[in-house]
């Protein structure tokens, strides 16, 4: 199992030297584990003038998975838009294909102190966003900052975007939906905006015809700003819930303070030959970057998810999932998750409890 690693910036290296010594005790029992490290974001554009260097791409594409910390800082921010650590990302996901974003949002019940909703809203939630990532407006043709004609008569700047998602697009993130709600609840809720997007109806249109080949699976549908008032007022109703790549990327993060925070939930985004690239759903909080305050656990929890997705070795995945469930339950607390009577921990105090549960 070949690992491309790329750490990025931030306080991506920190996380993903605790997500290492994970792999590191997996190889120690026998596990054939290549890692290889490459620059991305920020640090890409410092090594080789490019977020995506062509090296990073190539070790990315010849291996069977991807671990990736975090990507952005302040100090790359009046980079032309090209050079952003942000479009290194975005290529990378386009580049390799890689269109099925799965973003759980769980909350072990210890942590529902740690929520800002009413713990007996959040307490075992358990759901899983399917996020479309390599399509819709991310991505659609013309887009673009240009002169038109204005109201008064003279030239302005308008600024535009294309929202297009093709069938062939729409269906296939939909099987791995279905595919995924058939392993979990049996319940898939599609969010679009069918109401007011023509894009929105072609998706609505198309899950209907995919709910075919999935009797067992019960779908509903459901507008998006319905269903961010739903994931607050009520978000144990849902089980899975597949979107477009706009809609998936603001409701995961909402989806994410329901966990009591983003710094425990990871994610995987999957081609249709189940490679993936896995990174903690959080961003590089460049404040808190070198001080070994961050939270580790969303990209451990990303190792798990490698681990069960591109490795299909759920055994591994699990064995992951209750060393963290573990010193969870044993009182270990990063900054971003402590409440009074439980234990401070730095990062890399995080990741040396979890190994010790491995
Ligand atoms: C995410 C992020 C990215 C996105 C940014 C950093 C480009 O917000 O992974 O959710 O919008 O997809
Ligand atoms: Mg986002």
């Amino acid at each position: 199992m070949k690992i491309a690693v790329l750490p990025g910036d931030g306080i991506g290296p920190e996380i993903i030297a605790q997500a290492l010594k994970v792999l590191e005790i997996l190889r120690g029992e026998g596990m054939k584990i290549e890692l290889e490290s490459a620059a991305i974001g920020g640090a890409g554009y410092d090594a080789a003038g490019d977020p995506l260097p062509d090296a990073t791409l190539k070790l990315a594409r010849d291996a069977d998975a991807v671990l990736l910390g975090a990507v952005g800082g302040p100090q790359y921010d009046s980079l032309d838009r090209p050079l952003r650590p942000e479009r290194g990302l975005l290529r990378i996901r386009k580049e390799l294909n890689l269109f099925a974003n799965l973003r759980p949002a769980l909350l072990y019940p210890e942590l529902a102190e740690a929520s800002s909703l009413k713990p007996e809203v959040v307490a075992n939630l358990d759901l899983m966003i399917v996020r479309e990532l390599t399509g819709d407006v991310y991505f659609g043709q013309p887009r673009g900052i240009e002169m038109r004609p204005g109201p008064t008569g003279g030239n302005e700047r308008v600024g535009f975007n294309t929202m297009l998602y093709s069938e062939s697009e729409i269906r296939r993130v939909a099987h791995v939906a279905f595919g995924i709600a058939m392993k979990r609840g049996k319940k898939l809720c599609s969010v679009e905006k069918a109401n007011v997007l023509e894009c929105s109806e072609l998706w609505k249109e198309v899950m209907i015809e995919v709910a075919k080949d999935y009797p067992e699976v019960a779908l509903s549908h459901m507008y998006v700003d319905n269903a961010a008032m739903q994931l607050i007022r009520a978000p144990k109703q849902f089980d899975t819930i597949v979107t477009g790549n706009i809609f998936g990327d603001i409701l995961s993060d909402a989806a994410s303070m329901l966990s009591g925070s983003i710094g425990m939930l990871p994610s995987a985004s999957l081609d249709q030959h189940k490679k993936g690239m896995y990174e903690p759903i959080h961003g590089s909080a460049p404040d808190i970057a070198g001080r070994d305050i961050a939270n580790p656990l969303a990209t451990i929890l990303s190792v798990a998810m490698m681990y069960r997705y591109t490795f299909s070795d759920s055994a591994t995945a699990d064995r992951i999932e209750q060393a963290v469930k573990q010193v969870i339950a044993q009182g270990y607390r990063t900054a971003d998750i402590w409440t009074a009577g439980t234990m401070r921990v730095s990062c890399s105090e995080m990741g040396a409890a979890v190994i010790k549960n491995l």
